[in-house]
This record gives C-alpha cells, sequence and structure tokens, in this order.
C-alpha cells in the first residue's frame, strides 16, 4: 500500500467512525456519564470485537473515559480495515485488527489485546476469554472482571462456569433486554438481508427463504425476508420455537426437506453441522448458502469441500461449489457471518443501544470489584432501564407513568372481582 492509499484509508475510516458516532446518542450521554463518574480512569481493558465503526466508538468511548483501551477483531473476517487504521493512525487506539486474519494472525491480535495485563475483558464469543483460562492463565489474578456480547459467547461462558473452571465474574450483555429484543432480533435482520443482498444481488421477493434456527436472531430474519416478499420456512429442534415459528405465519420442516426448494439458506442456530452432507445430497441447484451465526461451523465446509467436483469465487464473497451430478451452491463468506463479513454489521443506532450496555457494564464491574462472583451475571435492571429510557428520549418518544394509586394495585392481592 502506498503512503497517499494509507492517507486515504485512514480519511475514509474516520468519516465511517464520525458518521457512526453522530447516530449513537445514547452512548454520547453514557459517555459524558463515565467521564464526570471516573469510574474507569486508569483502568486496562482488553477488548475482542468486531472491528468496525460501532466498535470503534465503543472503544474510544472507554478511552475517553479515562480508560487504556486495546481492540482486537473478534472474527478474522469482519475487520473493516479503514476503520482499523483510522483508529490506530487518528485516534491512537491501539488496536490489533486485518480483515482476512488467518487463523495465527487472528490469535497473535488476540494476545497482543491481553498483553495489556487487563482488569476488564471486553468479549464477543468468549475467545479472548478462552485464551485467558488456557494459555495466558498468568494474567487472571488481575482481572477483576469482563463482559461477553453474543449468544455464542454466553453459551460457552456458561459450560465453563458449570465446569468450575471460569474465574471471573462476566455480564451477560447478550440476555439484557435492551441488547437481545433489538440487537438480535431487528440488528441482526438487516444486516443479515443488507450482506446476503450485497453479496448476491438477487431478489428475494418471491424466492423460498429458508432459516435454520428461530432463536432472536432467527426471527429477526424471518421476519424481515418475508418483508421483502421471499416465501419463508424455518428448521428448529426445539419444539416451542417451532410453535412459535408456525403461529408467526411461517412454514415448518426438517432440514432435509427444505433444502429440496430452498433458493436461499440461512442458518442462525450457535450450533454446528446444520446443512451438512445428507442436506448437500439433496439441494436445490442453485442454492445460495449463507450463515448468520457467529462461528463458520453452522454449514459443514469440509462436507461440501469433499462432495464438490469443483470451487471457484464467482463474485466477491460468493464461492461457487459444483457437485457431482453438475448441481451448484453459492456459499457466501466462506460461511462465516455474513452480515459482517460482507455486510457492515447491525444498523448504527442499534449498536448505540448494545455499547451504551457494554460501556455501562465495564463501569459495574470496575465498580462491584471483589463483591460479583466468578460466573455469569445478568445486566442489572437499572441498566436496561436506564438505556431504554435514553433511547426513548433519544426517539423523542414520551411514556406515561403510574400513579401511586396503580403502585399500589400492582403491589397487592387483595381487590378482585
Ligand atoms: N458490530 C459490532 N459488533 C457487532 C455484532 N456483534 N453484531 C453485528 N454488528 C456488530
Amino acid at each position: 500500500m502506498t503512503e497517499k492509499d494509507e492517507i486515504d484509508l485512514v480519511e475514509k475510516g474516520v468519516l465511517r467512525l464520525e458518521w457512526a458516532r453522530e447516530h449513537m446518542p445514547v452512548l454520547a450521554r453514557v459517555r459524558e456519564e463515565l467521564k464526570s463518574s471516573g469510574v474507569l480512569k486508569g483502568v486496562k481493558i482488553s477488548m475482542a470485537l468486531h472491528t468496525e465503526a460501532k466498535t470503534g466508538i465503543l472503544a474510544l468511548t472507554l478511552k475517553e473515559a479515562g480508560a487504556r483501551v486495546r481492540l482486537a477483531s473478534c472474527n478474522p473476517l469482519s475487520t473493516d480495515d479503514s476503520v482499523a487504521a483510522a483508529l490506530r493512525e487518528h485516534y491512537g487506539l491501539e488496536t490489533y485488527a486485518r480483515k482476512g486474519e488467518t487463523r495465527e494472525e487472528y490469535y497473535e491480535h488476540l494476545n497482543r489485546v491481553l498483553d495489556l495485563g487487563p482488569e476488564v475483558i471486553i468479549d464477543d464469543g468468549t475467545d479472548l476469554i478462552s485464551l485467558v483460562h488456557t494459555t495466558r492463565k498468568e494474567l487472571l489474578d488481575n482481572i477483576v472482571g469482563g463482559n461477553e456480547e453474543t449468544t455464542t459467547g454466553i453459551v460457552r461462558l456458561r459450560a465453563m462456569a458449570s465446569e468450575g473452571v471460569l474465574r471471573f465474574p462476566v455480564m451477560d450483555v447478550n440476555d439484557a433486554d435492551m441488547k437481545h429484543l433489538f440487537d438480535n432480533r431487528y440488528g441482526t435482520g438487516q444486516s443479515t438481508l443488507d450482506g446476503i443482498m450485497t453479496a448476491t444481488n438477487l431478489q428475494l421477493s418471491g424466492k423460498r427463504f429458508v432459516v435454520a434456527g428461530y432463536g432472536w436472531c432467527g426471527r429477526g430474519i424471518a421476519m424481515r425476508a418475508r418483508g421483502m416478499g421471499a416465501r419463508v420456512a424455518v428448521c428448529e429442534v426445539d419444539p416451542v420455537k417451532a410453535v412459535e415459528a408456525r403461529m408467526d405465519g411461517f412454514d415448518v420442516l426438517p432440514m432435509a426437506e427444505a433444502v429440496e426448494d430452498a433458493d436461499f439458506l440461512v442458518t442462525a442456530t450457535g450450533c454446528a453441522g446444520v446443512v451438512s452432507s445428507e442436506h448437500f445430497k439433496r439441494i436445490k441447484d442453485g442454492c445460495v448458502l449463507a450463515n448468520a451465526g457467529h462461528f463458520d461451523n453452522e454449514v459443514d465446509k469440509e462436507a461440501l469441500s469433499s462432495l464438490a467436483r469443483e470451487r471457484r469465487r464467482v463474485r466477491e464473497f460468493v464461492d461457487r461449489y459444483v457437485l457431482g451430478d453438475g448441481r451448484r451452491i453459492d456459499l457466501l463468506a466462506e460461511g462465516r457471518l455474513v452480515n459482517l463479513a460482507v455486510g457492515q454489521g447491525h444498523p448504527v443506532e442499534i449498536m448505540d443501544m448494545s455499547f451504551a450496555i457494554q460501556a455501562l457494564c465495564a463501569a459495574h464491574v470496575v465498580s462491584h470489584a471483589g463483591e460479583l462472583e466468578p460466573g455469569v451475571h445478568p445486566v442489572p435492571r437499572e441498566i436496561d432501564e436506564r438505556v431504554a429510557r435514553l433511547e426513548l428520549d433519544a426517539m423523542g418518544v414520551s411514556i406515561d407513568t403510574l400513579t401511586e394509586e396503580q403502585r399500589r394495585y400492582l403491589s397487592s392481592w387483595r381487590e378482585g372481582t
């Protein structure tokens, strides 16, 4: 890259960051609070989050509140290089991330971030926390707590806690209402379709669109795909969620049947091997296959490669696998999360709420250092309500308040029919 290219990249990144900042009023209010309380002053924070513009504003918020911050990406394909360059060169934030990292580089970057000797860890997917508990155990004594952003990370942390190996408290940011109700549902809904449409430039209307998983992310994707006019079907393993999908008006059927008619197939389960060789044997010719889950193991790429007689890149982010009988499968973003690998991640206003929760939880673990047991902790209701009120304020929406009489009524049992 020439010096001019580097300057252009930094400029582009600064513009993207400032655009995001402009549309993150909730985090701005939290930033002012944290600056004046001084709670994060001098605190060392190691972060592994998707390194794109909104994440940059969270990292800068923590820095502006007095913390020492290092940032790496939590996925080898999700970095916006312009943002990483701007964070490093323009804002002086120690950033270790590059789009298209090899596995070695990815772990090298996580380790550089940990070399800070953090007191707080902010993670998305729990690779950073897992590293601290395996090869970087010398760091454990200094860590007062952490935050986890996503469902997959929470599943891993709960497994660590139930094995008794998790050594510090971690705030379950993912399950805060002001996070998953909006980020997982509307955020993933919009950004996944954005990624698919950007990668393919294909029409959704009238097409069969199959969603694997009907958690908050799957619900969002199914809802938005229907909004685009697709004929949406859902595959589930949880009977309750399957009933919900059906009652929401979607077709529900097993994957082995769904693939036969799928024009688009998107995984959002958090589980491995969701689309596997038995499905490739029956999948419709030309199916566009994408993943919106955290890890790239929902589509069994090894099975796909071994069944394919040919693989070639037919567009940026689209790999075409041709099966023995000539059927084509177009896999997006190598099976990595399509909304960040191709798209730019969730909408800014959504991440404004999620990252306000992150910032407040970082302050929470610091101000409760030594008080919280090792384990996974729910986000306190006050933080959820605080962020909700700030969001209402930002949207210019007012709501009602209970009268004293109503409060009394709601806490009594004597009044009935
Ligand atoms: N941008 C930053 N972090 C993100 C996440 N976890 N999901 C989607 N977009 C993001």
